[in-house]
């Protein structure tokens, strides 16, 4: 099989081509990524060798509805699994313009030439490529009730659940909350699931959208709560929080999504949504106080303390809760958090003391003029 893995130089989806290849040693997959200022080919450079091998990148923008004719022309594409968008809500909020474009028109170019190259001129879906010669599936038991492989290529969209807006102190998102995106940022990623949906509603295309929360792990761009407390500490500098920092945020570790992902896109019925969350719900205060402690305690630096938060101004439309039901994904594909937030915070925080290089290499140019420009304290 061979997957078109769109945004994979980012965040997720580096972690995600990581897990891929190593998980699938029959497959291929083919990058594409324009490398924004949040994109790093850098990011893949420990795959091994042989993973290298199964690994193709293209460098171009999901908006360039030629370029990914072309891709689908020149490749036999088995699926796609849409990581590339603009990710950052504070982004949004200072220039939306660019989250309508790639988000909402990328989307539609990679829907539109899947149709156009999955689709037998009898109207059905061409089959995937053989499968021989593949592993029989697998170690994480799906749980669905017709065993049977899917036989057609599919559309897996990476969504997000801030599409479903803001949640009170109690209740949490299922796949049947309404949608109520706040940011522009969100109203970008639902505006996309709408699309996908219609892509299949009106003309039958196998698609998938997953509606993850928060996530953190290595390679994360640290313009995000997390990664942006590790290095601001690490560099004594002021630690910004919104507000009065009791906003409420439901975290997952990287590689659990990516897990999430995998079985949704071989598994997941075709139409379907599927929510992703570890029921690890926390308040923004307490995770940097955490990033202290852990920072502290593994440098022995003391000017690593309290004194270093700042409370700011709060971000325009703060969605104050987020809360992720996980029931439907754990019922029918099996999926299930491995990495408790005790261990993936430490995980986390030891890749970013062992990276500092790559904080510094990512942080430069484009991303520290935005910085000090919007977020100078
Ligand atoms: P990221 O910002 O780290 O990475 C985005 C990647 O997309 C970058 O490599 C960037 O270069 C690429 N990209 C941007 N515009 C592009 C374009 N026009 N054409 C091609 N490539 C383009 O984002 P992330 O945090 O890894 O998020 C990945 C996906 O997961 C996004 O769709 C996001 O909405 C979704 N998501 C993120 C989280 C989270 O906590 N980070 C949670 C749930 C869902
Ligand atoms: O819920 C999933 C979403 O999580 C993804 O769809 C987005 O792509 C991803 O960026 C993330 O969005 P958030 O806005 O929740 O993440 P961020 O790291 O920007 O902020 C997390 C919380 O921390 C949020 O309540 C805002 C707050 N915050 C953030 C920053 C960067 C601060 O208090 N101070 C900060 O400096």
């Amino acid at each position: 099989m061979t997957i078109l893995v769109t945004g994979m130089a980012g965040f997720i989806g580096s972690n995600f081509v990581y897990y891929y290849l190593r998980r699938h040693p029959e497959r291929r997959l083919i990058g594409l990524d324009n490398l924004t200022y949040a994109g790093n080919l850098d990011n893949l450079s420990r795959l091994t060798e042989e993973e290298k091998k199964r690994f193709a990148f293209i460098k171009g923008d999901i908006c360039d509805t030629e370029l990914v004719d072309r891709i689908f022309s020149e490749n036999e594409i088995d699926g796609v699994i849409n990581f590339a968008a603009e990710s950052h809500v504070d982004r949004s909020i200072h220039d939306p313009q660019i989250f309508l474009k790639t988000n909402i028109l990328g989307t539609q170019v990679l829907l539109n030439a899947a149709k156009k190259h999955w689709q037998l001129p009898d109207g059905k879906w061409r089959s995937l490529n053989s499968r021989e010669g593949e592993e029989t599936r697998r170690d994480h038991s799906p749980r669905r009730t017709n065993n049977e492989q899917r036989t057609t290529p599919k559309f897996l969209q990476i969504s997000t659940d801030e599409v479903y807006g803001a949640l009170g102190p109690t209740g949490f998102f299922t796949e049947k909350t309404p949608l109520d995106p706040h940011s522009p940022y969100s109203a970008s990623k639902a505006s996309a699931d709408l699309i996908v949906k219609a892509y299949h509603d009106t003309f039958g295309l196998p698609v998938n959208i997953t509606r993850c929360s928060n996530n953190y792990g290595p390679y994360q761009f640290p313009e995000k709560l997390i990664p942006l407390m590790i290095n601001n500490a690490l560099n004594h500098k002021p630690l910004p929080v919104y507000g009065d920092g009791k906003q409420i945020r439901d975290w997952l570790y990287v590689k659990d999504h990516c897990r999430a992902i995998d079985m949704v896109f071989d598994d997941g019925q075709s139409g379907e949504v599927y929510n992703i969350g570890g029921h690890n719900e926390r308040e923004n205060i307490y995770i940097v106080k955490r990033v202290i402690e852990i920072l502290r305690e593994k440098t022995g630096d003391g000017e690593i303390n309290e004194s270093l938060i700042k409370h700011v101004t709060d971000r325009l439309g703060h969605d104050r809760r987020y809360g992720i039901d996980p029931t439907k994904i754990t019922q029918e594909l099996g999926w299930k958090p491995t990495i408790m937030f005790d261990q993936g915070i430490e995980m986390t925080i030891d890749w970013y003391l062992n990276n500092r290089e790559w904080v510094e290499g990512v942080i430069s140019g484009e991303y520290l003029e935005f910085y000090n420009k919007n977020y100078k304290i």
